[in-house]
């Protein structure tokens, strides 16, 4: 039995008439960008994160980017970020010319220190910090509270990376919904994907909403007078269509996922207890298990993989590499051991098949493999 890590295919037949239809419908009405899917899907996700704007981009990239600059990142600046992240995180900020600070994650959620990051400010701060980008991995939000208070002492706005985190919760509220800005990925992996890339931005504030409104549209109001420079990233109205049919069923898919998890977790604890550390939800969060990433010792982490890949089991590693020990941040001047978390988690790290319609027999064969390879 081949169990591939995730699987859109079987979702897309689920809800395939639909999704056709919405797409059909696009194509015979002829109005591609910026249209009433998109403004659909904006209301949608505003009101579901309980923000007060929300703004459809190309991508959770262009959203991060976006972000930035409607804050005004400057070459120079400093923004501080989690070097265990996928790439787009510190790539944002290096595109405007300003410079990643790396700060720790904490081992058990695998999102930024808190701790770590007070020790960074009292150690280094100075007026070249303008912000800070938590960001909420595999699904489950940082520890917000002391991040928000730190922000507001040493004067930092806060994007919050939930490109893995949409219906997410931290003592109640919506991932997205605490910072400044909220950043969303509609990449077709995410909880909520796209059949293309695309991206959305969310924020309670009225100034920052309309120049990210402009900045989408480079920089442009009204049309053709541009008073900044801006990019050209909108989300299109086949893939808000697409989204607006997939939206329903998110709560819905996200509780399917969490049934996963927990099969999962009881599987592990009976069979591989102490070899396998299964994902750790912190009693403050409400996780969405984007990914149900275990860790295993890393001598044995890429051999695991090579065996289940060898049996059809498929999984991904996310992320091999830390950001501080990546070739273009060569110039940084970070080197090995510097955070010695993100680092070891890199090694030990591994996300197993994971997707709604998983059924419990291929979870059983999954575990069943793990166990045999540790026999
Ligand atoms: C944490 C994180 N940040 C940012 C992004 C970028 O999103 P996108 O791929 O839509 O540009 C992703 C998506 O892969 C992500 O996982």
């Amino acid at each position: 039995m081949k169990i591939p890590q995730l699987d859109l295919v079987t979702q897309y037949k689920s809800i395939k008439n639909e999704i056709d239809d919405a797409i059909l419908d696009v194509l015979e009405k002829g109005h591609f960008i910026i249209g009433e899917n998109v403004k659909k899907i904006e209301e949608s996700i505003a009101s579901f994160v309980g923000v007060k704007h929300a703004i459809g981009v190309a991508s959770g990239t262009d959203a991060l980017l976006i972000s930035l600059m409607a804050i005004g990142i400057k070459p120079g600046d400093e923004v501080i970020t989690t070097p265990f992240t996928f790439f787009a995180t510190a790539g944002s900020i290096a595109r405007l010319y300003a410079k990643p600070v790396f700060v720790d994650i904490d081992p058990k959620t695998y999102n930024i220190d808190p701790n770590k990051l007070e020790e960074m400010l009292k150690k280094r701060y100075s007026s070249k910090m303008k912000a800070i980008i938590p960001v909420h991995l595999y699904g489950q939000c940082a520890d917000m509270d002391p991040i928000l208070e730190l922000a507001k002492k040493y004067n930092l706005k806060v994007i919050e990376d939930a490109a893995q985190s949409l219906g997410a919760t931290y003592k109640g509220k919506q991932s997205g919904s605490m910072g400044d800005f909220g950043t969303f990925s509609f990449f077709p992996t995410k909880n909520l994907g796209a059949y293309g890339d695309g991206g959305m931005i969310v924020t309670n504030d009225d100034e920052l909403a309309k120049k990210a409104r402009i900045l989408r549209v480079h920089g442009a109001k009204p049309k053709y007078y541009h008073s900044v420079v801006g990019l050209n990233s909108r989300l299109d109205e086949i893939q808000a269509a697409v989204l607006n049919v997939k939206f329903k069923y998110l709560p819905k898919w996200i509780e399917q996922k969490r049934k996963v998890a927990e099969v999962y977790n009881k599987l592990f604890v009976e069979g591989l207890s102490g070899r396998v550390v299964t994902p750790y939800e912190a009693p403050y969060n409400y996780h969405t298990y984007h990914q149900y990433t275990i860790r295993v010792s890393a001598d044995k982490r890429d051999n695991l993989r090579a065996y289940l890949k060898e049996q059809g089991i498929g999984t991904s590693v996310y992320y091999p590499l830390p950001l501080h020990l990546q070739k273009c941040f060569n110039y940084l001047g970070y080197k090995e051991g510097d955070f010695p978390e993100s680092e070891k988690a890199s090694k030990e790290v591994l996300s197993l098949p994971m997707y709604p319609e998983i059924s419990n027999e291929k979870l059983k064969l999954v575990h069943n493999l793990i166990y045999k390879f540790y026999s």
